[in-house]
């Protein structure tokens, strides 16, 4: 059974009569629209009860956790990781991003409609938050710069002035773009940044406000999901050619890559310390886009060429050359950690 109502997230009294409504109706999705967009919540596991929604203030010591950007390629990993937390299991996790289906405590909401997002804030309440909704492409954010300015930069004011002022812990995901990539060793969090990409400048300026409103960073290296699909993998970190049949990959460019699942692990365990500052989270080797993606060939059992090509031929331009990030710091603070190489190095890249 779906409704649908008109309201505003600056009547809250309406969006709790209206969460809290019939009782008992099995499935049932209160779908509603705003002026500020739609905002979604299926309340099937709680539709003989009163959504937890409906009365975000009436346990102030209750922890509640936002993550934003639920639905990319790290935010499934960081709601995993968030269930089997001790302390966090145990809480409340809402979820948003723009387009992903209504679900249980899902929001769909535009984090660059800067009203909207305030109001939801201030009605959900969220003690924690992780932040990892993002123009996160930089080839993209390169054709794009408004909306890669609004999207990193706005709404990351919009979310710290939030949790300033109301005591919330806020970490968020930043990039080794911010990195010049021109040292000739990882990055440690005590070296200067200087981003040369559009994208880079944006995860800087994010990450100055943030540190500037008391949040925590988590400068990230390239996740690279290698699990489940392989030529998924495949396709998103390298060119296809299938006319030629083959994959094209950057041998200059060189990161340390780690699996979202490890990432994820590590920001959910900063996410309930207290510290602050930034921590770097990469995987233990240092490999060129290239090796990489040679690796998974051979481990996917693919005949494909690999065809080594330079970044420069790549968008966006200036990428950096060697944005290695030392995670020694995260170690340190959480010795339980444990990184794994994305793929195995005995794959042999003689492609
Ligand atoms: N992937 C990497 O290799 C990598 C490396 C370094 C840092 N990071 C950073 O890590 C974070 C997570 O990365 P990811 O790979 O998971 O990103 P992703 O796969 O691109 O996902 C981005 C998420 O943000 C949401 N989103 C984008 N624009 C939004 C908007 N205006 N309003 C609300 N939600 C919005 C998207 O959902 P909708 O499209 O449905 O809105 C999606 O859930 C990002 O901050 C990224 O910059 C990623």
């Amino acid at each position: 059974m779906r409704f649908a109502a008109s309201l505003t997230l600056r009547k809250p009294r309406r969006l709790t009569r209206l969460l809290a409504g019939p009782k008992g109706n099995g499935a049932l999705i209160w779908a509603c629209t705003s002026r500020c967009g739609a905002v979604a919540v299926d309340t099937n596991s709680e539709a003989r009860g009163t959504p937890e929604l409906a009365q975000p203030s009436s346990n102030p010591g209750a922890v509640r956790v936002l993550v934003t950007g639920s639905t990319g390629c790290l935010g499934p990993n960081v709601l995993e990781a968030l269930a089997h937390h001790p302390t966090a299991g145990a809480s409340s996790t809402y979820t948003l991003s723009r387009n992903s289906p209504e679900s249980s405590r899902h929001y769909q909401l535009d984090i660059t409609r800067a009203r909207c997002l305030q109001e939801f804030l201030r009605t959900v309440r969220p003690t924690h938050i992780v932040h990892l909704a993002a123009l996160s492409s930089p080839s993209v954010a390169n054709l794009n710069p408004d909306l890669a300015w609004k999207t990193n930069v706005e709404a990351v004011g919009t979310l710290a002035t939030y949790a300033k002022d109301f005591g919330a812990r806020l970490l968020f995901a930043s990039s080794d773009f911010v990195f010049r990539g021109d040292l000739g060793r990882a990055y440690t969090e005590a070296d200067e940044p200087a981003p040369q990409t559009l994208y880079g400048l944006t995860k800087l300026k994010a990450e100055q406000c943030i540190l500037h409103h008391g949040g925590m960073v988590a400068r990230l290296s390239l996740l690279y999901p290698t699990a489940n699909d392989p030529m998924a993998s495949l396709a998103r970190f390298s060119a296809v050619d299938n006319n030629l049949m083959e994959f094209r990959a950057a041998d200059d460019e060189v990161r340390t890559p780690l699996r979202p699942r490890d990432a994820a692990s590590a920001i959910v365990g900063l996410l309930f310390t207290e510290l602050g500052g930034v921590f770097h989270l990469a995987g233990p080797e240092a490999i060129t886009a290239y090796s990489l993606v040679c690796r998974q060939v051979a481990v996917a059992g693919l005949r494909t060429p690999v065809r080594r090509i330079s970044r420069h031929s790549l968008l966006p331009p200036n990428r950096p050359h060697n944005v290695s990030l030392s995670a020694e710091k995260l170690h340190r603070v959480c010795p339980d950690l444990c990184f794994s190489k994305v793929v195995p190095s005995s794959c042999t890249e003689t492609i």
